[in-house]
């Protein structure tokens, strides 16, 4: 690639926006964590867990996901994959994160939703104070579980309320579309939470057009498939409605074949709010860097349009006028001192 490129995609500001912490667990602290917890995994060494990463679709690889989060056991657990996270945003120069993490996959092991909560938010207070890493936690439902599940976890949430800055959902898409958990949303904004969802990753258009009618959100994660309604498209550019896309993701699950067909850069064109972001890094093969790089090898995109999807993911991000400010004079300043 253009070596000009490289350089402003390494050291360009950035926000994540889109980043599901247990999707950051690595293959090595996978091993550490199940050798220090006396968990077994059905693996022999971190090579093999790396070579059991072929996914077909969404589902094949939410089932290893999951497996894999059996390690998590200890706060300290939760501590560590979230310190290992921040240490690869500095190294990517990501200033600011909004962090999703599933309490159920854990509750429904036995773990205590404290035990989840104050690990990451340990390690996101040590992010702030030595590496200078602003950070919010976005509270996920795992969609193909009941809203009766949603509502008890919401409970769970309320004494840590000052903690989350907002709702989402993920998982399996196909078969559990946003109306399933319309009453949960409104709850949770009832209690003041902001509120995100997975949509038009596998699923259709129409699961876009009900997250923002039925659940409130304010951004849409993934909501590549839009394309497929052009009324739909013309309102999220009105609205500016902001998408977090997932290039590598979004190939590693075959939502695109490859790089070339992504429509990330088209919809940038059409005046969407899109964003980068790296989804579960450590099963796509990379995080916010090499998210930029994937897009720029495969797609013609110009500097400026790289710099636009870090100011467009400042503008979406969750934090005060001020604060966005402070990041959108960081993001020009380097695009200035680089041209110069
Ligand atoms: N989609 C749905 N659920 C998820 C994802 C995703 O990309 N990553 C982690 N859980
Ligand atoms: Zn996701």
């Amino acid at each position: 690639m253009n070596p000009q490129i490289t350089a402003f995609i390494e050291g360009l500001p950035k926000v994540e926006l889109h980043l599901h912490i247990e999707g950051s667990l690595e293959p090595d602290l996978m091993f550490e964590l199940a050798k220090r917890n006396n968990v077994e995994i059905p693996f022999n060494s971190p090579e093999e867990v790396q070579a059991a990463y072929q996914f077909e679709d969404l589902q094949s690889f939410l089932d290893i996901y999951y497996q894999g989060a059996n390690v998590l056991i200890y706060e300290q657990d939760f501590f560590d994959l979230t310190w290992a996270y921040l240490l690869r945003c500095k190294q990517d120069n990501v200033i600011h994160t909004e962090i999703f993490f599933d309490p159920q996959t854990h509750t429904a092991r036995g773990i205590a939703f404290e035990t989840v909560i104050n690990g990451i938010d340990k390690a996101m207070q040590k992010g702030r104070e030595e590496l200078g890493i602003s950070s919010q936690i976005i509270m996920c439902f795992l969609r193909h579980l009941d809203q009766d599940s949603a509502f008890e976890t919401l409970k769970q949430a309320l004494p840590f309320k000052d903690k989350i800055i907002g709702i989402g959902l993920d998982s399996s898409e196909q078969g559990h579309p946003p109306e399933k958990f319309k009453e949960v949303f409104e709850a949770a904004i009832g209690h003041g939470f902001l509120t995100v969802a997975h949509a038009g990753e596998e699923g259709p258009a129409t699961n876009i057009h009900n997250a923002m009618k039925l659940l409130g959100v304010s951004r849409v994660d993934h909501g590549v498939r839009c394309v497929e309604d052009s009324g739909l498209v013309k309102q999220l550019i009105a609205d500016r409605t902001p998408l977090t896309v997932c290039p590598l993701s979004n190939t590693k699950l075959k939502v695109f074949e490859n790089m070339s067909d992504h429509n990330i850069v088209d919809l940038l064109r059409q005046g969407l709010c899109v964003t980068i972001n790296s989804d579960d890094p450590a099963y796509f093969g990379g995080y916010m860097t090499d998210n930029f790089m994937a897009v720029a090898e495969a797609l013609p995109v110009s500097l400026e349009e790289l710099q636009a999807f870090s100011l467009n993911a400042i503008e979406a991000s969750f934090i005060s006028d001020e604060e966005k400010q402070r990041l959108v004079d960081l993001v020009t300043r380097f695009s200035r001192e680089f041209l110069a």
